[in-house]
This record gives C-alpha cells, sequence and structure tokens, in this order.
C-alpha cells in the first residue's frame, strides 16, 4: 500500500492548478443514465473515486471512457443491468446516484445500500422517501434497495435535513417525472448549480437550484450534452490552507474564488493575507496565526470536507480554537494522529477543542477517510521530521496527485510505492 512520507520545514511558494469537482464529477457520470444519447464531460478529475464509478456504469452496460485528460463519453444505448452490485458500492457511497436515474427511464433498480462509513452512518432514507412520494416502490431486501414503479410522477418533498446527494438523485429522478416535483430545504452547493446546468443541457427543465427550493418539470426524454465539470472548491480550500499553515505564499488557479467564500474569509480573519480574482486566488500565509472557532454547516458556510484540514491549521494556531461538527458525528478521527503529532486537542461529541502553540513532531500516522489524509499532509508541511501518512489510498480517491503539486510548490514530500 502506498504511503507518503513528507518532511516539514519549507515555505510553499508558487502557483497550483486547481482539478475539476469530485462530488461534481460523481454525479454528472450518473446522469448519463437518463438519456440513450452519448454524454461528453470535460474536467473530469482523474481520482479514485471516478474509475470505480466509470466500472459501476460499465457494470450496468453504459459505454463509459475516462481519461487523464479529464474527458470522459458516456452512452447508455445499451444497457443490460438494473442493479449497482455489493462489491462496487461497499467501495464508494455515492454509488447510489444511480438509483434516481434508473428508476426514473427504466422504472426499475436494485442499488446496493452503502451502510455505514468512517465519518458516520450516513443512511439514505430522504432519498427513498423523496422517490417514494414520487410514486415508487422502494424494499431493502437482502441489504439492496429493490425499487420498482408504474412511473415516476411529481410531488412536494420536504427533506428534514440538507442532503446534498439526496438533492442529486431526487432533482435527476424528476427530470422524468410525470408532472412537477418540488424539493425544499434541498442542498445548495455549487455541486447542485452544476448538476442542474447539465441537466438542463440534456433538455430537462429545473428552476431554483442553489436556493433551499428547486422546482422540476418533468419531461418525456432527455437527450446528450457535452458539460465541463466545476473546479473542486475542496481541494482549492486545501491548497489554501497548505499555504496559511507554511506561511507560504500561492497563489491558487483554475478555481471559483466565490465558491469558497466561507473558507476565505475564515483564513483571513486567523491572518492569513487574501486576494481574490476571477479563477484564482492568492495566499499569503502570516505569522502569527490566529486561533478562531469555527463550525461546521451546509454550503453557503463553512464545509465540513474542509474541517479536518483546518484542525490542523488551528494547531499552530496562537490560543485555543473550538470546532464544531453538525453534519456528521463521527468526523474527528484525524484528531487522534494529529495528537500523535504533538497536537493538544480535546474531542468531546460533536466538538474539538484544538490548543495552538505547540510545535509538531513528524510521526507515522494512518489515513481514516479522504479529508482527514489531507489533514495529516498539511500537519506533516509544518512538524519537524519526517512524517509518514499510512493507507493514502484514501487520500486517492478525491485527490489528484496530490503529492505532486505540493512538491511542485516546494514541499519535501514523495510518495512510497
Ligand atoms: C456529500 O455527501 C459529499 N459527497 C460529502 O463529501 C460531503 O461531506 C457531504 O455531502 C456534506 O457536504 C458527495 O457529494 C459524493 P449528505 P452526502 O447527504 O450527500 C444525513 C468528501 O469528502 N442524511 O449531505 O452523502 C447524513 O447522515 C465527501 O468528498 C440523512 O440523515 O452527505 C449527514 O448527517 C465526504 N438521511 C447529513 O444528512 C439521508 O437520506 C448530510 O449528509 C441523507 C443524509
Amino acid at each position: 500500500m502506498d504511503k507518503i512520507r513528507v518532511v516539514g520545514g519549507v515555505s510553499l511558494a508558487g502557483r497550483v492548478e486547481i482539478s475539476g469537482a469530485k462530488n461534481a464529477a460523481l454525479p454528472a457520470m450518473a446522469a448519463s443514465l437518463l438519456t440513450a444519447d452519448t454524454l461528453h464531460l470535460e474536467n473530469l478529475p482523474y481520482v479514485r473515486d471516478i474509475l470505480t464509478t466509470c466500472n459501476l456504469l460499465r457494470n450496468i452496460g453504459i459505454e463509459a471512457e475516462v481519461g487523464e485528460d479529464g474527458i470522459g463519453v458516456f452512452k447508455a444505448s445499451d444497457v443490460n443491468s438494473l442493479q449497482a452490485p455489493y462489491e462496487l458500492v461497499k467501495t464508494m457511497r455515492a454509488s447510489i446516484l444511480v438509483l434516481g436515474p434508473l428508476l426514473a427511464r427504466f422504472r426499475k433498480a436494485t442499488v446496493s445500500l452503502p451502510g455505514g462509513c468512517a465519518i458516520g452512518a450516513r443512511p439514505i432514507n430522504l432519498h427513498l422517501m423523496g422517490l417514494e412520494r414520487m410514486g415508487a416502490q422502494c424494499d431493502i431486501v437482502h441489504g439492496y434497495v429493490e425499487a420498482s414503479t408504474s412511473g415516476l410522477h411529481g410531488s412536494y418533498i420536504m427533506m428534514d435535513t440538507v442532503t446534498v446527494t439526496g438533492t442529486e438523485n431526487l432533482m435527476m429522478a424528476a427530470t422524468l417525472a410525470e408532472g412537477e416535483t418540488v424539493l425544499d430545504n434541498a442542498a445548495c452547493e455549487p455541486e447542485i448549480g452544476d448538476l442542474a446546468a447539465l441537466l438542463r443541457g440534456m433538455g430537462a427543465q429545473i428552476e431554483g437550484d442553489g436556493t433551499r427550493t428547486i422546482r422540476i418539470h418533468g419531461v418525456k426524454k432527455l437527450h446528450g450534452c457535452r458539460h465541463r465539470i466545476i473546479p473542486d472548491r475542496i481541494e482549492a480550500g486545501t491548497f489554501a490552507i497548505a499555504s496559511a499553515i507554511t506561511r507560504g505564499d500561492v497563489e491558487v488557479a483554475n478555481c471559483n474564488p466565490r465558491h469558497l467564500t466561507a473558507v476565505l474569509t475564515q483564513l483571513s480573519q486567523i491572518g492569513a493575507e487574501i486576494s481574490i480574482g476571477t479563477d484564482s486566488f492568492h495566499v499569503r500565509g502570516r505569522d502569527p496565526i490566529s486561533s478562531k472557532n469555527v463550525t461546521t454547516y451546509p454550503y453557503p458556510a463553512f464545509p465540513t470536507d474542509m474541517q479536518a484540514q483546518y484542525m490542523a491549521l488551528m494547531t499552530q494556531g496562537d490560543g485555543s480554537a473550538l470546532i464544531a461538527e453538525t453534519i456528521f458525528e463521527n468526523r474527528f478521527m484525524h484528531a487522534l494522529e494529529l495528537i500523535r503529532m504533538g497536537a493538544d486537542i480535546t474531542v468531546e461529541g460533536r466538538q474539538a477543542l484544538v490548543k495552538g502553540g505547540r510545535p509538531l513532531s513528524g510521526a507515522r500516522v494512518l489515513a481514516s477517510d479522504l479529508r482527514a489524509s489531507a489533514s495529516l499532509i498539511l500537519a506533516g508541511l509544518v512538524a519537524k521530521g519526517e512524517t509518514v501518512v499510512d493507507r493514502v489510498y484514501h487520500l486517492d480517491r478525491g485527490y489528484h496527485h496530490i503529492e505532486e503539486k505540493l512538491a511542485r510548490l516546494g514541499a519535501n514530500i514523495e510518495r512510497i510505492r
């Protein structure tokens, strides 16, 4: 299993290009199931979750190709299986995103239940509730969702919790449903807006994406189109923190700074110097790093996917910071590894108190999930000596060669194969 070795102490400097957004690419690839025509996607990040989704789609009978150049071509004209097997779903919960499109177009789907994950239980009850309100029958049989319908119809769906993939699944299903669907308390992450733009490009009628109320008028048929995936705001945020924590001077390019307002505002309040362009921003890390509390909430607030990276930064703060995680019930696994590097962190339920001002020392650490692994690498960039991060397969799920990008900014980092 690959590991990543980092030797701390270098202030990062230079320009980094951001890849396409994993969490926009996954639903976009699932949307290819909604038409028999060809779907062309550009700016796909060449990361493991994208390749897993490609396998899943091929398993269903789609012609699916994704290149390292970020170009993807998908054609669902000869679908021969309406099943997403446990073997594939267990490696990536976002596989659940094929449920809505399969049900909408083929009126039947058998999708393995994702099960729990390191960061929380992550049920899909709201996905199923919404599909049932649209006229589907969803049964859980032997660990699979067995769903069928004689044809989906529009409905008013209030989701009591904001769910990103839940909103995406129901939005896709509603595009081919009879009549109007209203999704209330919908997620409004930029990835939702990107999916809505793609679906409109395929002929769907959608309004209100980016707000808490989305209206979808069902149509008989969708067609193919060409769509460019938005940049990855979480990868961009990770590099912003890499510059702040190393007191660096980094330009983060090929991104959309407006998708990161909460993160960049927080970084400027802790003392980093931020200048914002149209499709790039600049972060100059400054001493001291002020400790500042943060609470994660759905977009546009501070994202949970940046919480672990922010915790690493707060270990270098000049006081104490309280980090509250409101989205997932078990998303502090990285704290235990940061403590092994010498950090002073106390976790209580969904809150973690980070006392800064203690130098970190390099250590062997274990990644538990995608963003936790990024946080350990960030800590390694400022730790004394060598840090070796194990289980980086977590990292490869959502970051494209992050160690090479960091090395180009001057980091002393390498992958140990
Ligand atoms: C998406 O996951 C992202 N994944 C996650 O990113 C991200 O952390 C999360 O949204 C929140 O922003 C993708 O887009 C592929 P949710 P998702 O449904 O959709 C509860 C990363 O690091 N809930 O918005 O699975 C749930 O338990 C990943 O890239 C229900 O109770 O998250 C959680 O507490 C990690 N019932 C909350 O809602 C449901 O039916 C938000 O989860 C659905 C969700």
